[in-house]
């Protein structure tokens, strides 16, 4: 883990916020190749449920809303934590986190002591003003999921959309919570972006869709690299479920700490559907025309995090093997996922060569997203390719003015292929399994 979070800031994938202060609070800012990775995470989370599917629409809803959205759906009653503090060293902990002594009792990770508060709860939700009154009435909340952004648009989405249930709306964007124990790098933050499907089902077909979409996003993290015995679906037990959940499973992944968390499928029900309906005045039900049926869906949630997801990603891309009697690191990311797809490298930074290789970049660039590294020698530069991950190297060298073909190599098996520019985008592409 260390050698990740290391090798995270030297190549610029996530650097600790404000860090010429001294940082702030377990808040991370992402870099040039954070960046792209995060953007390949959602764009592949994208891809797959909603292009590829005919009934799932997109959304993009409000951070900022009308407060009555969190009074309706319970977060402003039920989102919370139960908070001590350790009245030793007046460190605060969430007690249902805490580590215990053989005997039972609660441990202070912090001073080893054992005196605490009574536990209370915390209410998760970053609090703020809209406009230039700070009173009551002024207060609203920064979202703590994106879910409540589908639900008070279910009308608004009928109503556009020829839809009949299962259908599905999709949504990526920043969620907020105040968390009391932030930590493991980006595993919890308090700013953090989540990916979050609400898919509306008949009442009776419920158990089948939970089931159907627990499968899905399992076999989603292994198509895109993630080995299957690295992951696990965990049902919750009663005591854990969300105050709107009839029904929980986590996709958990084998974190170096044990296993944790990568994203909720939840039985929502018709909670807060019903719950927005009541407090709103306003109907939002299925209309069904040919049966003349009218009906609340129930609501199948597949909700997964983007920072833990790409983190997940990285573990299980991170190798260490050896290449003609040498170490490497390497991060076999699949080509969908890793930052860049193709590295285009002059073997010298001599002019002659400069004007082809730009030629090559040219005509790789739209179809892939590429790096161009002139620094070096070629055996470092590879180096660096594959500790970035990176698929494809593309070789421009002397020959390439005469015969007018490059080199490509692959990042896994380190084999090279001497490739005619002229068929070098289509040879790319195959590679990479578009
Ligand atoms: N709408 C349901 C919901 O928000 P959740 O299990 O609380 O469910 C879904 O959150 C996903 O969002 C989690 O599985 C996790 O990947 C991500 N997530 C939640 N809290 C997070 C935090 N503090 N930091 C980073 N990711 C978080």
């Amino acid at each position: 883990m260390d050698e990740l979070v290391r090798l995270a800031k030297a190549r610029g994938f996530v650097f600790p916020s404000a860090e010429i202060y001294g940082g702030f609070r377990s808040t991370y800012d992402y870099g040039p190749l954070g960046v792209l990775m995060e953007r390949n995470v959602k764009e592949a989370w994208w891809r797959e449920m909603v292009q590829l599917r005919q009934e799932v629409v997109g959304l993009d809803a409000a951070i900022l809303s009308s407060p009555r959205i969190w009074e309706a759906s319970g977060h402003l009653k039920n989102f919370t934590d139960p908070l001590v503090d350790c009245r030793t060293c007046k460190q605060r902990w969430r007690a249902d986190q805490l580590p215990t002594t053989e005997d039972g009792k609660l441990l202070c990770p912090n001073c080893g002591g054992h005196d605490f508060t009574e536990a209370r709860p915390f209410n998760l939700m970053f609090k703020t003003f809209v406009g230039p009154v700070e009173d009551e009435g002024a207060v609203a909340y920064l979202r703590p999921e994106t879910a409540q952004g589908h639900f008070v648009n279910f009308a608004n989405v009928l109503q556009t959309e020829h839809l009949r249930p299962p259908f599905g709306t999709a949504q990526i964007g920043k969620s907020f919570r105040n968390e009391i124990t932030p930590g493991n790098f980006v595993f919890r933050t308090r700013e953090f972006e989540q990916m979050e499907l609400e898919y509306f089902v008949p009442p009776d077909e419920a158990p089948r869709w939970f089931e159907y979409w627990c499968n899905e996003r399992l076999e989603w993290y292994v198509r895109f690299g993630i080995p299957r015995d690295m992951l696990r679906l965990r049902p919750h037990t009663k005591e854990e479920l969300s105050h709107y959940s009839a029904g929980t499973a986590d996709v958990e992944f084998s974190f170096p700490w044990g296993w944790g968390e990568l994203e909720g499928i939840a039985n929502r029900t018709d909670y807060d559907l019903k719950a927005h309906a009541a407090a709103s005045g306003q109907v939002l039900e299925y209309f069904d025309p040919t049966s003349g049926e009218r009906y609340v869906p129930y609501v199948i949630e597949p909700a997964a995090g983007v920072a833990r997801t790409m983190m997940a990603f990285l573990i299980a891309a991170y190798n260490v093997d050896e290449v003609g009697g040498e170490e490497r690191t390497v991060l076999r990311l699949h080509p969908r996922i890793a930052p860049y797809q193709v590295a285009v490298l002059p073997l010298s930074k001599k002019d002659t060569l400069l004007p082809l290789s730009q030629e090559v970049l040219k005509l790789l660039q739209p179809v892939a997203m590429c790096d161009y590294d002139i620094t070096r020698a070629i055996g470092r530069r590879y180096r660096r390719q594959d500790e970035i991950g990176t698929p494809l190297c593309v070789t421009v060298d002397f020959d390439s003015l005469d015969d007018k073909a490059v080199t490509i190599r692959d990042r896994d098996s380190t084999a090279q292929e001497r490739v005619p520019i002229d068929r070098l985008v289509e040879a790319v592409a195959s590679r990479l399994a578009w």
